[in-house]
């Protein structure tokens, strides 16, 4: 019989190393290793690392640092580094956190479970951070985690041969390469057999999927995640807007499985900064696709990702920034602080912006955001929305159901992807509202960031919107 160990598994960054964590229980799982919910517990620590910014780099290390105290008292521990700094750094590593065992790049997440087996029979050091040095065919066929929860990501495809200039993940995930279609049914398949209702499709490019290896496109994927029984909502993030297609935006108005949101991440407002960046389209490109989508798909939500404090980043720079988010009106944005990343060109720059310039930028954009979705948020205070439950809120502060009983917080998402929390009827069973179930849920306040509201009288849920009615319990 094998010995159960304990892993415990830090994860930093984005949704594809939360997907590659998976990847890495699933793998280690007939070794015996189950999860420990704290580093003391663990006989194995893994840190899945993220390298986009220099804040989640020193995330890294500085977690990586304490573990050094638990490794004295602990000499037979094995301690890890994966992902994206583990890729950039290799063996340099070693030389900066001598407690370190292992080191395994982005791409060598199958043969972790080996390189494991190697350290705790011979107390060695290994590092692993080959790359293929040209796209491969077919990685080996990553493996479903089966271990609960309701909403689940599955990677599509790696790498990215974008090059925005800020940008690091080329040179840490390699080239553009895209799993087999077959592949990906598959896995979702295993997913939705154990409990899972909504997959989001992970790529840092999803809008190119499948065009070097003449797998179809993107859209012909959706069809196909489509047709699989039982699974609820899809979901899928990155898009890069020079790749949007319009057989893409008509997919929100065929396909009623696909939740109605898109992250298109925009970078920046001023056409001058968009092509230092190399993004490869205008502003007014950009929101021609926006006004596209809305056609197709009135009701959409829209979110984006922006870099203030670019190199040479002008105040006229600024406001073309400024005034994109306003005529957009997003429904949510992430804003980051534009910073140096190793082998980037833009690293190299001349007209660097201060970081006090860069941080007031950054305010101003999460002030402004702040107003546009709280106004639009108030605008959904009164109507039902369809929300797939998720689980308990993590916020249970004595709150009472509408008939004035406290009741427990449920939480789940919108169609689009707003957070709401909500409470039951007095008289809801178990098998009317659990995680999985689809509920309407009357939105009674608007916060910053969710909603809050109370499930409509549950039954037969008569009004749920275009889409989701087929699939509602
Ligand atoms: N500096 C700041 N933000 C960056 N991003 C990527 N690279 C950098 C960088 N060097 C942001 C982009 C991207 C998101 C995932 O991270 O906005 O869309
Ligand atoms: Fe980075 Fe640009 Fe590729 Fe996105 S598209 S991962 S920002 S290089």
């Amino acid at each position: 019989m094998i010995k159960p160990k304990k892993i415990y598994l830090y994860t930093i960054g984005c949704q594809m190393n939360v997907y590659d964590s998976d990847q890495m229980l699933a793998g280690l799982a007939p070794m015996g290793y189950e999860q420990a919910d704290a580093p003391e517990k663990a006989n194995l620590i893994l840190v899945n690392t993220c390298t986009i910014r220099a804040k989640a780099e020193q995330k890294a290390f500085s977690f990586l640092g304490r573990l050094g105290e638990l490794k004295k008292k602990k000499t037979d521990l094995i301690i890890g580094v994966t992902g994206c700094v583990a890729q950039q750094e290799g063996a340099q590593i070693f030389k900066r956190m001598p407690h370190v065992d292992l080191v395994v790049g982005t791409q060598a997440i199958a043969r972790l479970p080996r390189i494991v087996q190697k350290i705790e029979a011979k107390r060695c050091r290994v590092v692993d951070v080959t790359m293929a040095p040209v796209q491969q065919k077919q990685g080996p066929k990553p493996q479903a985690n089966l271990q609960g929860g309701i909403t689940r990501f599955v990677t599509i495809m790696t790498g990215c041969d974008n090059y925005c200039t800020y940008c690091v993940v080329p040179y840490v995930r390699g080239r553009e390469t895209s799993r087999l279609p077959s592949d990906i049914v598959q896995e979702i398949e295993t997913l939705v057999g154990a409990g899972v209702r909504e997959v989001t499709l992970l790529g840092q490019n999803v809008n190119s999927y499948g065009q070097k290896e003449s797998l179809g496109t993107f859209a012909d994927l959706l069809q196909q995640v489509h047709a699989i029984g039982g699974l609820q909502r899809i979901r899928f993030t990155t898009s890069h807007p020079k790749d949007l297609s319009e057989a893409l935006m008509r997919s929100f108005a065929s396909l009623p499985k696909l939740c109605r949101h898109i992250h298109l991440p925009v970078q920046s407002g001023s056409d001058r900064i968009l092509k230092r960046m190399n993004r490869r389209y205008t502003q007014a490109a950009y929101l021609d696709k926006v006004a596209r989508l809305r056609d197709w798909c009135p009701d959409i939500e829209i979110t984006s990702d922006i870099i203030v404090g670019f190199p040479g980043e002008s105040e006229a720079d600024f406001q073309a920034t400024v005034d994109l988010i306003e005529q957009v009106a997003y429904d949510g944005l992430f804003v980051f602080n534009y910073s140096d990343r190793p082998r980037t060109p833009a690293a190299t720059f001349d007209d660097k912006i201060s970081r006090k310039i860069s941080k007031r930028r950054l305010q101003a954009v999460l002030a402004l955001q702040e107003k546009i979705v709280k106004a639009k948020n108030s605008r959904l205070v009164g109507t039902k929305q369809t929300v797939l439950v998720e689980g308990f809120s993590k916020k249970q502060t004595g709150l009472f159901n509408a008939s004035g009983v406290h009741a427990v917080q449920w939480t789940g998402r919108t169609n689009g992807q707003k957070i709401v929390n909500f409470t039951c009827p007095e008289e809801t069973t178990d098998d009317q509202v659990q995680p999985g179930s689809l509920v309407k849920v009357k939105i009674e306040r608007a916060l910053a960031h969710s909603l809050w509201g109370h499930a409509a009288p549950l039954g037969p849920q008569a009004d749920v919107p275009k889409g989701e009615s087929s699939y509602a319990a």
